[in-house]
């Protein structure tokens, strides 16, 4: 396979062992590779062994003279980094997003568009504690790679879980995860209300504000993602990407055909609150008319709109896409529903939609602020993954549809031509 720069990240255990035998087995395929080392590490292997190794020195200060830029430099040279071994103190340090040393910095200011490994190595209890284990679920959720660790007799004496993976084996993952293509997300997201005229004037519209969608979209542009937020025209902005407005449900429905006709995205985050009706008829009096430019006169009664369901658009977008692999995040709201008839719902949509994700949010479990209250189910069921906030929500979608991704093949075609 072809050259890439590794940065590999040591810290303090006895396995430091195996890590120089990978590093070693790395350079000789050819990889360019740089250290980090804690303090720790180098307690238990020699900064001369890994400059050795590497032919580079060994960095192990966050405020090292001439090296103060580190943190972010090394991130970006880094096709892929990996620490390894993993001490129990350095992954529960990354879960609670530390950054007071160089390796808790390094893992903050890293390009999330590209892999990072964690290869774990510790004594049993401290791998099986109830501390590591949620924190290298929250590093999965945040989509760190785990290497698995081995079973059996650990350096310090006791048998059970936790032994640091075979230097071969390390190899292979890092090479593996080199392999595929680093590739940014191309996500549509749609956000606010539709609205429909009722005369020049009036309008029938809905209440969302569209900041979920604007949340989700800078958020996806922050990661470095390529995003298109389609919103409402009233609707909250978002920050970084490109955005196209829509007024009402037909703009809507027509952005919705030419933009997913282009065959350009990956995945469609519907989150706008489309309009269950349209007007067919605004009656005055015992008189029907269309709905019209012109201003209706105060003080004629009464008064009534003739309405019409609208289609549904999310079970139609997959149709529209060129990209028959587009990934779907459908939005079901619920209001004040209780357990049985919030799970009907969510099952109904994913019948009709064919949608890979159901978010499913209750008006009635709203706080204020960044809150968000929300569910993600799967077609195959089960609990769901809850989220508080929509950077919570943001960051599972974005790890999801990362996954799913690496399944598919990327869309070739250019968004240009379909952008308005
Ligand atoms: C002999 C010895 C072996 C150790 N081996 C491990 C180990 O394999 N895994 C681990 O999580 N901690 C191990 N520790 C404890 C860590 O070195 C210690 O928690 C240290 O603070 C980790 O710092 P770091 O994560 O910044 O490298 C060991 C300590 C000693 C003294």
């Amino acid at each position: 396979m072809s050259r890439s720069n590794i940065l590999f990240i040591l810290t303090g255990s006895v396995a430091a062992y195996k890590a120089c035998e990978a590093i070693s087995q790395l350079v000789q395929r050819g990889h360019r590779v740089r250290t980090v080392a804690t303090p720790a590490a180098l307690r238990f292997t020699g900064a001369a062994t890994l400059e050795g190794l590497t032919g580079t020195p060994v960095l192990t200060d966050l405020f090292a003279p001439g090296a103060a830029l580190e943190h972010i430099n090394l991130t970006r040279w880094a096709d892929a980094v990996i620490v390894c071994p993993a001490t129990a103190n350095t992954i529960n340090r990354f879960a609670a997003g530390l950054a007071d040393d160089l390796p808790g910095a390094l893992f903050l200011a890293h390009d999330r568009a590209k892999p990072w490994l964690v290869a774990p190595a510790m004594n049993p209890a401290m791998w099986a504690h109830p501390a590591t284990q949620a924190s290298v679920e929250k590093l999965r959720g945040w989509g760190v790679r785990l290497l698995p660790v081995g079973e059996g007799r650990t350096a310090c004496g006791e048998t059970g879980e936790g032994r640091l993976a075979e230097p071969a084996d390390i190899v292979a993952a890092v090479e593996a995860v080199l392999a595929r293509p680093v590739r940014r997300l191309r996500v549509l997201v749609t956000s606010g209300g539709t609205t429909e005229p009722i005369d020049g004037v009036r309008v029938l519209a809905n209440t969302s504000t569209g900041r979920t969608g604007a949340g989700l979209a800078t958020y996806l542009t922050e990661r470095g993602h390529d995003v298109v937020l389609l919103r409402a025209r009233a609707a909250v902005a978002a920050t970084g990407c490109h955005e196209e407005t829509f007024f009402t449900f037909t703009e809507l429905d027509a952005a919705l055909t030419r933009l997913l006709g282009s065959g350009h995205f990956d995945a469609v985050i519907h989150a706008a609150a489309v309009g269950d009706f349209g007007i067919e008829a605004v009656l005055v009096g015992d008189r029907a008319g269309p709905p019209g430019a012109a201003k209706l006169e105060s003080g004629f009664a009464p008064v009534a709109l003739r309405l019409r369901p609208n289609p549904k658009l999310v079970d139609t977008l997959r149709a529209r896409s060129r990209n028959p692999e587009l990934r779907v995040v459908a939005f079901k709201l619920t209001n004040g529903a209780d357990t049985a008839v919030a799970r009907t719902a969510v099952e109904n949509l994913f019948a009709r939609s064919g949608a890979d994700w159901v978010v499913h949010n209750d008006l009635a479990e709203r706080g204020g602020g960044e809150d968000f209250p929300a569910t993600i189910h799967q077609p195959e069921g089960g609990p769901g993954a809850r989220c508080a906030t929509r950077r919570e929500l943001a960051a599972q979608l974005e790890q999801r549809l990362t996954a799913a991704r690496q399944t598919f093949q990327p869309p070739t075609h250019s968004l240009h031509a379909a952008l308005s």
